[in-house]
C-alpha cells in the first residue's frame, strides 16, 4: 500500500500532514490538542463545535471553549460553529477573523443531535435546506478574509444527485474545503462509514476532500487515501483513545505497555485539572476515560470505576494501579 503524506491547501492555508483531528464536542479542548502535540500532532486541529453565539458572548482569553493554552502548539486550527441564521453565522464569523492564531472557520452541516438539529434547526437539519445554506455559508465568507470549510453528512438518503448539488452549492458560496462523513443523518455513529460517497465527492469535487469515518489505525488511514483518493483523513474517536495515532502515522513508534498508558493518563489529569475547574475536569476526564479504556483488556472496570468517582483525588489514588492491572 502506497503511504502517501503530501499535504494540501485549505484556501491559503497549508495543511503539511494529511491527518486531521475530528472536531468533537466535550472532547477537543485545548488541553486535549496539547496532550496530542506531545506524541505527534495532526496536519489540522479542531475546536468542538461551538453555537455561534457563544463565540460572541464568551472570553476568548478565559473560556473553556474558546481558549489555547498555546496557541502555536495548537496550530494550524479550524474553529467550528453551528448556526440556523446568517445573522448570527456572520457576526461570529467577525469575531472568530480578528483572532490571529484562528487558521480556519469551519460549518458544521453534519451534527444529527436533536439538541442542534431538532431544537435549534442547524448542524444536520441545513442538509435539507439548500438555500438557507447557501445564504448563511456566502454571509460567512463575506465575514471572513480566512479559509472557510464545512463538515457534511451524505444527507438523508443514499442519493448522488443530492452530493452533486450539496457539493455545487458549497463550491459556489466559496467554501475552501469540504469534509465528508459518509454516514446518513438518522445513521448517527451507527454502521459502517460508506468510503465510496468520499470518493465520489473527490471526483466530482473542485475544492480539497477531507474523508472522515472508521479509521481506527494507521492502515485505515492508508486505505481510506488509497480507495476515495481524498485529499486529509479525518480522525475521531481512534485519537481519543489513542493520542499518539498522528505520530504512528507520521512514522513514529511507540511501545505501547502499561508505563507508557499510565504516563499519558497521568499527563492527561494533569492538563485537565490545571485548565478546567474541577467541576468541569471531571466530566471531560471521564469522557476521555470512556475511549482510552479500550486499550486495556479488562477496559470497561477501569472506566467504570472512573465513571463512578465525583472528584479528580479519587482518580489519582487508584489509576496507576488499575491500568496496571487492567493491561
Ligand atoms: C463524542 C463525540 C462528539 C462529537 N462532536 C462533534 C462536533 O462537535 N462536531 C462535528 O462536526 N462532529 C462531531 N462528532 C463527529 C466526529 O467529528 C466524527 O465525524 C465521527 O466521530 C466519525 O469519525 P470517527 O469514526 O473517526 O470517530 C463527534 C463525535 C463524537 C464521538
Amino acid at each position: 500500500m502506497p503511504e502517501k503524506l503530501d499535504g494540501f491547501k485549505i484556501g491559503y492555508v497549508e495543511i503539511k500532514f494529511p491527518a486531521i483531528q475530528a472536531p468533537m464536542a466535550g472532547i477537543t479542548h485545548s488541553p486535549f490538542r496539547i496532550l496530542l502535540s506531545n506524541y505527534g500532532k495532526p496536519g489540522l486541529f479542531f475546536s468542538e463545535m461551538l453555537s455561534a453565539r457563544s463565540v460572541l458572548n464568551e472570553d476568548f482569553s478565559n473560556s473553556i471553549y474558546l481558549k489555547c493554552i498555546d496557541t502555536e502548539k495548537e496550530r494550524p486550527i479550524a474553529y467550528q460553529i453551528f448556526s440556523s441564521d446568517k445573522e448570527s453565522a456572520f457576526v461570529a464569523c467577525e469575531r472568530l477573523n480578528k483572532e490571529k492564531y484562528i487558521d480556519i472557520v469551519d460549518f458544521n452541516l453534519s451534527c444529527p443531535a436533536p439538541e442542534i438539529a431538532k431544537k435549534r434547526k442547524a448542524g444536520a437539519f441545513l442538509l435539507s435546506d439548500l438555500v438557507l445554506s447557501h445564504s448563511i455559508l456566502k454571509t460567512m465568507k463575506k465575514a471572513l478574509t480566512k479559509p472557510l470549510t464545512v463538515k457534511v453528512r451524505i444527507g438523508v438518503k443514499e442519493d448522488k444527485g443530492f452530493l452533486k448539488d450539496l457539493v455545487s452549492m458549497v463550491e459556489d458560496a466559496g467554501v475552501n474545503a469540504i469534509t465528508v462523513h459518509p454516514r446518513l443523518v438518522k445513521d448517527k455513529l451507527k454502521g459502517r462509514s460508506k468510503w465510496e460517497y468520499i470518493g465520489f465527492v473527490k471526483d466530482i469535487a473542485k475544492i480539497p476532500v477531507i474523508g472522515n469515518g472508521d479509521v481506527k489505525t494507521k492502515n485505515d488511514f492508508f486505505k481510506m487515501i488509497d480507495e476515495t483518493g481524498c485529499d486529509g483523513v479525518m480522525i475521531g474517536r481512534a485519537v481519543v483513545q489513542k493520542p499518539w495515532i498522528f505520530g504512528e502515522i507520521s512514522g513514529k513508534e511507540f511501545n505501547i505497555d502499561a508505563v507508557f498508558l499510565i504516563e499519558l493518563y497521568s499527563t492527561m489529569l494533569t492538563l485537565y485539572t490545571s485548565f478546567f475547574p474541577p467541576e468541569k475536569a471531571i466530566g471531560r476526564i471521564k469522557e476521555f476515560t470512556w475511549y482510552f479504556s479500550k486499550n486495556l483488556k479488562f477496559g470497561h472496570h477501569f472506566a467504570s470505576m472512573v465513571q463512578a468517582s465525583t472528584d479528580v483525588e479519587n482518580i489519582k489514588s487508584f489509576f496507576k494501579e488499575a491500568i496496571k492491572t487492567c493491561f
